[in-house]
């Protein structure tokens, strides 16, 4: 693929990096940290590729120092971490962990130090066990315990950190955690996973309302949203569309910007009590755009449907999951459609209009398993190829008049990929995870030269 003309992004787009707790700490029975909903579904048998845990990772948590050096090397202007709320308060509410406190102080202050901005997300699946246990996010209870550690973690942390995230993919974690059993806690409720969708939409609300009190400035959500395609233009399958895009799009977005549920949902949701659709729209500085590939659906099949990676849904659900052929794959097996991406954010605008905050790229990259060659280097062209097309696409979205203002590139380095175990590397740095030796990858370094040149370009 040609260099491409990154000479349009503006001066001031910001370019960043993502991670999350449970998939670099490691340390998970270290300094005090309680257990969360991933250290119980870790130990099930066969629900993670190989029986891997979060347990080491990318001990990131003892090597944070080689990890911010790396980021500084990279040119980021900010870093997109998750704070583990069961090191913070290890039994999800109640009395807090000071060396918890302690670790992300170290962390925060050592990226202000190499220059780089933290923004950090709240939230990122990992529930403690105590309120996992007590019915998890089925429970109104736990948005409530989420408002207080918001609390605990704003007020600690908002001299430092101006930019905030609440919760990230509350879709993920509702349809995957509890619709379809294959992430944390593993519950496969189906349709009755719905009411966790309203629990963490009023979680992200109460934790604005705490982030603000607590003197944050600029919050947002990052959201995992794929353009959905219907699997032909027969009537079955248009109408198996409009339902599974509402519950994989807009139930997370609509009560958020608009605050009301898509009509199609409400038959699913329990009754709403008054004045949480106001506590969950309370107005965003912006909104958060997590976005791999697009999906494509259908009417159900007698196969059944499949949800994501291969893994089996419930065939009594009215859609199904249809394979997107034509177009190249990831190592995950995912789609790469860099068009689909600039669409999804067209529908953005065309959707909410003048109620549409400006908006971040939290997350987008690719699993692509390149190792060290014999030269020890890693040649993850594919990787940057995916990235460079995404990145057309993101502009073309802006040329078209969607307002972005920045890109974290999932993931700064290899890590735990949730129910793939170790099996799938989506950094710009790979992990040797036998030595926990660390190495740029070429995506690394074209990333760092892409930073200094959409710097440089205006
Ligand atoms: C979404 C999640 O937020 C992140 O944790 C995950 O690793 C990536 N997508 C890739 O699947």
């Amino acid at each position: 693929m040609d260099q491409p003309d990154f000479l349009k992004f503006p001066k001031d787009f910001l370019w960043g990096v993502s991670t999350a707790a449970y998939q670099i700490e490691g340390a998970a029975h270290d300094g005090g940290r309680g257990p969360s909903s991933w250290d119980a579904f870790v130990t099930k048998p066969d629900r993670v590729s190989n029986g891997d845990t979060g347990d080491v990772a990318c001990d990131h948590y003892h090597r944070y120092r080689e990890d911010i050096a790396l980021m500084k090397g990279l040119g980021i202007d900010a870093y997109r971490f998750s704070f583990s709320w069961s090191r913070v308060q290890p039994g999800g509410s109640g009395p807090i962990n000071p060396a918890g406190l302690d670790f992300y102080d170290r962390l925060v202050d050592g990226l202000l130090d190499a220059g780089i901005t933290a923004r950090p997300t709240l939230f990122h699946w990992d529930t403690p066990l105590e309120l996992e246990d007590a019915g998890g996010w089925l429970n109104r209870d736990t948005a409530e315990r989420f408002g207080d550690y918001a609390q605990i973690v704003g007020s600690h942390f908002s001299d430092r950190i101006p930019r905030w995230i609440t919760i990230n993919e509350p879709v993920a974690l509702t349809m995957l955690g509890y619709g379809a059993g294959i992430h944390a806690p593993g519950l496969a409720l189906g349709f009755d996973a719905l009411p966790a969708a309203h629990n963490l939409l009023l979680a992200h609300g109460l934790g604005v309302q705490a982030l603000r009190s607590a003197g944050a400035t600029n919050i947002g959500i990052a959201n995992n949203h794929a353009l959905t395609w219907p699997a032909s233009e027969e009537e079955a399958d248009v109408q198996a569309v409009g339902l599974y895009d509402n519950i994989a799009n807009w139930i997370f977005a609509d009560p958020i910007l608009t605050g009301s549920y898509p009509d199609a949902v409400a038959p699913f949701l329990p009754p709403i009590p008054d004045g949480d659709l106001a506590t969950i729209s309370a107005p965003l500085d912006w909104y958060g755009i997590n976005s791999y590939n697009p999906s494509c659906v259908g009417a159900p099949t007698s196969e059944g449907a499949a949800l994501v990676d291969g893994h089996s849904l419930d065939s009594t659900l009215p859609f199904s999951m249809r394979e997107i052929v034509g177009y190249p794959r990831t190592d995950f097996d995912w789609p790469v459609v860099p068009a689909a991406f600039t669409q999804l954010l067209l529908t953005f605008k065309k959707r909410y209009g003048k109620k549409l905050p400006p908006l971040y790229i939290t997350e987008n990259g690719a699993a692509f398993n390149d190792g060290p060659d014999a030269d020890g280097r890693i040649h993850d062209q594919r990787r940057i190829d995916y990235t460079a097309g995404h990145l057309h696409a993101l502009q073309a979205a802006m040329d078209a008049g969607v307002d972005v203002r920045g890109y974290f590139h999932w993931s700064l380095m290899d890590n735990f990929e949730w129910a793939a175990g170790y099996s799938q590397r989506f950094g710009l740095v790979h992990i040797d995870y036998e030595t926990q030796k660390r190495t740029a990858k070429d995506s690394y370094y074209w990333y760092r030269d892409l930073i200094r040149t959409s710097k440089l370009a205006t």
